[in-house]
């Protein structure tokens, strides 16, 4: 696959409200085109914001991570096809990836699925009643949502290259925990700079804080954009 660099990096507005929102995609001006708007923000006006930056020219990752009945999710999805976005996120659930897969034919929007929450280990699973590992649920979703027809995944670093073989090349692998060799891990316990992400096979890197939280957010954005440029040369 053949990204652009500059489109490869998807910045977080993790922020309360659309004015902070503003203030920051202003401040990135043309050094960053695709942003990602969660629960935070989109439930402070963020939904009709992803839908005027996509009209601006930017491209939109709604992280709303859809899981409900399929008619429900269906009806989401057709709802967020119209604002114009590039990326969705559901539960990679079957009922609720055929659902999604269905209701937005016909649109540009492209969905991806979350296999296992990344805040689960084996034993948050065990106490949801599942009887799978994470490692054995994440290769079963992966395999599933690739046979209903998900546009990708999104998955820490260090599954892509485990899960790569089971997707094929045709699907995108979307990868947030992504820490430059010189910031602050945060909260994020298994990160991986921007290069090893892409040399992981990484198609896009989700990056928060290390641009949001940055003292010139512009000049942090630039040079993960130049690690990612040269990590993929
Ligand atoms: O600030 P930071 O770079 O850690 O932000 C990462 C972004 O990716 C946040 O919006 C976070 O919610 C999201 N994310 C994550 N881990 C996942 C899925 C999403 O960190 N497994």
């Amino acid at each position: 696959m053949s990204l652009d660099p500059r489109e490869r990096l998807i910045v977080a507005l993790d922020v309360p409200s659309v004015a902070e929102a503003e203030a920051l995609v202003a401040r990135l001006g043309d050094t960053v085109s695709f942003y990602k708007i969660g629960y935070q923000l989109a439930f402070a006006g963020g939904i009709d914001f992803a839908g005027a930056l996509a009209s601006a020219g930017k491209q939109v990752f709604l992280d709303l991570k859809l899981h409900d009945i399929g008619n429900t999710v269906a009806k989401g999805v057709e709802s967020v096809a119209r604002l114009g976005v590039t990326f969705l996120t559901v539960h990679a659930y079957p009922q609720t990836m055929h659902a999604a897969v269905d209701a937005r034919r016909g649109s540009n929007l492209r969905l991806l699925a979350v296999t296992v929450l990344t805040s689960y280990d084996d034993a948050d699973l065990a106490a949801a009643g599942y009887d799978f590992t994470v490692s054995e649920l994440v290769a079963e979703r992966a395999a599933q949502a690739r046979d209903v027809g998900i546009d990708g995944l999104v998955c820490s670093a260090a599954e892509a290259e485990m899960l790569r073989p089971t997707i094929g090349p045709g699907m995108v692998l979307v990868t947030p925990g992504i820490r430059p060799a010189d910031s602050e891990k945060g909260d994020q316990k298994r990160v991986m700079t921007p290069a090893a992400a892409i040399a992981a096979g990484a198609d896009y890197l989700v990056v928060g804080r290390p641009v949001i939280a940055a003292s010139d957010p512009k000049a942090a954005a630039a040079a993960i954009i130049a690690e990612i440029k040269n990590a993929a040369t």
